[in-house]
């Protein structure tokens, strides 16, 4: 039988950058076949700390980069606030491929089912098993999840140091429900309050300006 997934996709003992040319390749499930392209992490190989989004989104997709659209805007000024060096911590996903419904011309963003996440989550697990961060950052639900399993809940647990095996792990909400929120300077300060604990994490760490 097939096995299912992408971890047939996922060569091994490769480093960083033959992971990403061979991940632009994976069918790992069908959300390539309407996606632009594979949009692998970005950032470097040596970082302390990585932080996990979602799926790319309908600017990502066209770009092939994690997080340049809005929410990745919003990412940004956040960091920026809390002194976190974008440069220096690596971004990824926890889905590779970006999935949309077509309304018009518009591609709204669909929310990845576990299966997904599950068939993706050999790329995620070769992406820390390279970079080995000492700290992993769950942006939102559907990462924190792939991290920490399937009944982990945000709402609850946000902001808290969680102790895996390999690293620590701080789950935080997504920037796009910042976006979206009714009281949007709200959200946005419990993300940054949130960021600061991330902060407070890294000490003396290329990441921290
Ligand atoms: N949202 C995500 O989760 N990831 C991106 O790369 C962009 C938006
Ligand atoms: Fe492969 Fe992940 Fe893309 Fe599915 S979403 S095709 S598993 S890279």
């Amino acid at each position: 039988m097939k096995t299912p997934g992408a971890t047939e996709f996922v060569p091994e003992g490769a480093d960083l950058t033959q992971l990403r040319r061979a991940a632009c390749d994976c069918r790992g499930c069908d959300l390539y076949r309407h996606a632009t392209q594979t949009v692998f992490g970005a950032g470097p190989e040596t970082a302390d700390v990585v932080l996990i989004g979602e799926q790319p989104g309908d600017q990502e997709d066209v770009v092939g980069q994690p997080f340049v659209g809005p929410a990745g805007r919003l990412l940004d000024r956040a960091l920026a606030e809390v002194d976190i060096d974008r440069d220096a911590v690596y971004l990824t996903n926890a889905v590779k491929h970006f999935k949309f419904v077509e309304r018009g011309k518009r591609r709204i963003h669909k929310q990845p089912g576990r299966t997904e996440v599950v068939a993706c989550s050999a790329w995620l697990t070769a992406e820390l098993g390279l970079v080995r961060p000492r700290l992993v950052v769950c942006l939102g639900a559907i990462a924190a999840q792939a991290v920490l399993g399937a009944s982990f809940k945000v709402s609850t647990r946000r902001g808290q140091v969680i102790d895996a095996t390999d690293y620590r792990v701080i789950a935080t909400v997504h920037p796009s429900s910042v976006l979206r929120a009714p009281d949007r300077a709200a959200a946005y300060e419990a993300f940054v309050a949130d960021l600061r604990t991330v902060r407070a994490q890294l000490g003396k760490s290329a990441a921290a300006r």
